[in-house]
């Protein structure tokens, strides 16, 4: 009996191990979705070659980039193995074609992650970056993102090349478009907000996509506002001013970054080891993957630090860029890297580790195709029209309301005129992916569905953007004899800001100042419509003008939104991103600029010193009235709490929502500090008469410490001053 137990045993024991390797060999760990995320990741890269891990370290096009500075044609010849595709089609049957290639044809069945560049919107294009900061309503940019993420997800994208959080103070470089302005905070929240609506809390969600922190870093600084150039950035800016919106993205979970362009003080962003391995992956611990930009490793060559796309390639990967977008470089030359010694092995297995984590954090193994639903099920859903025509609303920034011009009131003819007026393409701003001009609202039909039947709107081109024909100049002068008040459209083309779109001034072409001299002849109110990408020259048509709005490019809302506030059914609250200077060679003009050794020298000789408009500048229809600051207490000892307190009453007529900036100055400090820094923001609806308290709570190491040039904070004792428009308040921190 004993002899048989004995033989059962065994037999049980064996068979078990038979069932179990079946079983293993059926379902391997990677593809348990009950493991956890690391063993799944490990024990798939235990089964890979080094030539699919090199594969996977790479990213090709799918489809006709309509982008004009990298173009390529339809991927013709990709590999099973391939990492991921940048994904210009909005149809998910393509992906599903090409992912099935990948899940089927492929030894272990690894899904592709696809990337793209939804960076304002997919369909549902909402405001530029630039646009969303001057609404400081970092929740409804959440929701826009998330609007973003849905539709972009459901078309086949798992993963959004944004957002942009690069700091930027000069209006010429076409960039500015996609950031959230000059301040380093500023870019923080809304970079926070945006990963938040990207990502939400778990991006294996049918409707999250991934995010990318980019471009890491400094890629604002280009000289002269050119791009792709040098930029020169110390080690004290380099934390003071670009890192911040870095670390919250990251604190935030952004799952990737973008490594570049720029050379950096002598290191491209794209082989910095500083940046990308000390600093992101070592301090941060950012455990997901940073790509190259288009084309960044190969230009390590341009750049003067590689000889040729293999010395490009170390450099690039070592330096801590896991992905290489579109050079050919990878693939090419990791392998045989590796094999020489030059890249180990294990610093090649942490690189797939990031990417194969982030597809499963994406939940791309068990979800690897797009459900095909109709465009209908995915775009331009009633929700989503509403937080972008909140989102264009709320970024609109009135610059000049002289004699209250607007809102409109009691006019029944009015001209509208220039070349926005009737104009969709220019209003959706550079990026703006799957935009469709016939989802675009114009100024012209905005205000006709707005102003209804009571009033006559008449129309007249003007001018073209450009050129110096001024063939239209008479018919226009006409219409704006014949009306009450002119509103007159001008601006900038879609194509003059966003990538490798420089300008060298910031004014608007003559043809468009010059339009504004003739109309001002008809002695009739005007009322400035500027969409742009960046900030404007304007000191001479200031003058020329009643009020001023800048609408920027406010995406397929605009028409309502431009409406909304022209007619005075929705109250002004933006307020500005960005420094509009007095003229272009003020530039670099920004708030936090450090202070200059004579305050009271130092001007130019022929323009004023002070910029047009300043950040935070923005009027609205009703009057704000501020108490003075209230603090918890005036002198502190480090780990005391503080909190600051101011009532705003509105004082006028007409709700409003107020945004209330608080700053911080410390004026002696080891090292010179900004002269003011934007600390916190946020923004309330006050109805007319209403008296509410905006709160702000210190963080003493946060906010009033500085960083030094390695990134260490720093608190010392002395005065601070707490600063809310010209409302001041002193605090002394003593030991
Ligand atoms: C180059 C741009 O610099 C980057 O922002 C973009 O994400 C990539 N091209 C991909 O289109």
């Amino acid at each position: 009996m004993r002899k048989y137990k004995a033989i059962y045993s065994v037999l049980f024991v064996f068979l078990s191990m038979v069932v179990f390797s079946q079983n293993e060999k059926e379902s391997p760990v990677y593809k348990n979705p009950k493991q956890d995320i690391e063993k799944r990741v490990d024990d798939l890269l235990s089964r890979m070659t080094l030539e699919e891990k090199v594969y996977q370290l790479n990213q090709y096009t799918l489809g006709r980039n309509d982008n004009k500075n990298n173009i390529e044609e339809v991927l013709k010849q990709k590999p099973a193995e391939l990492g991921s595709v940048i994904y210009f089609n909005n149809d998910p049957k393509l992906r599903n074609e090409v992912q099935r290639q990948a899940m089927e044809k492929s030894r272990l069945g690894i899904p592709m992650i696809f990337g793209y560049d939804v960076i304002h919107g997919y369909r549902t294009v909402y405001p530029i970056s630039l646009a969303q900061a001057c609404s400081w309503n970092p929740e409804l940019v959440e929701q826009a993102c998330a609007v973003a993420a849905q539709e972009a997800r459901m078309s086949g994208v798992d993963w959004t090349f944004s957002p942009m959080i690069d700091v930027a103070r000069d209006g010429r470089w076409g960039r500015v478009a996609e950031g959230y302005g000059e301040d380093p905070y500023t870019n923080a929240v809304f970079c926070v907000a945006s990963v938040k609506g990207y990502q939400g809390k778990d991006m294996s969600d049918p409707k999250k996509v991934a995010a990318c922190l980019k471009h890491y870093i400094g890629y604002g600084a280009s000289e002269g506002g050119r791009d792709y150039v040098y930029t020169e950035i110390s080690a004290q800016s380099l934390w003071d001013t670009y890192m911040l919106p870095y670390e919250a993205g990251v604190k935030a979970g952004a799952a990737t970054l973008m490594s570049s362009f720029n050379d950096i003080s002598g290191t491209p962003g794209t082989a910095n080891a500083y940046i990308l391995r000390d600093i992101l992956k070592n301090r941060w611990k950012h455990d997901g993957f940073v790509v190259s930009d288009w084309g960044a490793i190969q230009q390590l060559r341009s750049q003067g630090v590689a000889g040729d796309k293999k010395e490009a390639a170390l450099k690039a990967f070592t330096a801590g860029v896991e992905m290489d977008m579109m050079n050919n470089c990878y693939d090419m030359h990791l392998a045989e890297l590796v094999k020489e010694g030059k890249v180990p092995m294990s610093m090649l297995d942490d690189a797939v580790k990031r990417v194969l984590r982030v597809k499963f954090r994406l939940g791309l193994f068990e979800n690897p195709y797009t459900p095909e639903t109709d465009e209908k099920e995915r775009f331009l859903l009633p929700a989503s029209l509403k937080i972008a025509e909140q989102l264009a609303e709320e970024s609109l920034v009135l610059l000049k309301n002289e004699n209250n011009t607007l809102p409109l009131s009691g006019q029944t003819k009015i001209a509208v005129i220039g070349p926005l007026a009737k104009s969709r393409w220019h209003l959706l701003g550079s990026w703006a992916a799957h935009g469709n001009t016939d989802d675009v609202i114009t100024i012209y039909d905005g205000l006709e569905t707005e102003l209804g039947n009571n009033v006559q709107l008449s129309y007249a081109e003007g001018c073209a953007f450009d050129g110096n024909d001024t063939s239209k100049f008479a018919e226009a002068l006409d219409a704006a004899t014949k009306s009450d008040v002119v509103i007159l459209c001008l601006g900038e083309k879609k194509d003059w800001s966003g990538e490798n779109a420089s300008r060298s001034t910031i004014a608007l072409p003559k043809i468009q100042e010059d339009l504004v001299m003739e109309l001002k002849k008809a002695g009739k109110p005007l009322i400035l419509l500027l969409s742009s990408g960046r900030p404007l020259e304007l000191n001479r048509l200031e003058p020329l003008s009643d009020a001023m709005v800048a609408i920027w490019q406010p995406g397929i809302m605009t028409g309502k939104a431009v409406a909304g506030i022209l007619s005075g059914r929705v109250n002004p609250s933006g307020k500005l991103s960005m420094t509009f200077p007095y003229a272009t060679g003020q530039i670099p003009v920004y708030y936090n600029a450090r202070q200059s050794a004579r305050t009271h020298q130092g001007n130019y000789q022929d323009i004023p010193t002070i910029p047009l408009y300043e950040f935070a500048h923005g009027l609205s229809y009703t009057n704000y009235v501020y108490s003075d600051i209230k603090a918890s207490a005036t002198t502190i000892k480090r780990g005391d709490k503080l909190s600051f307190e101011i009532a705003v009453t509105n004082a006028g007529k007409m709700d409003g929502k107020e945004t209330v900036h608080w700053f911080i100055t410390d004026p002696v400090s080891t090292i010179s500090r900004p002269v003011k820094e934007l600390k916190y923001f946020e923004k309330k609806l006050l109805k007319a008469g209403e008296t509410r308290v905006y709160r702000f709570e210190v963080d003493l190491m946060r906010d009033f410490a500085f960083v030094d040039s390695t990134g260490k904070r720093f608190l010392e004792s002395g005065d601070y001053y707490v600063m809310v428009k010209d409302k001041k308040i002193k605090i002394e921190l003593v030991d």
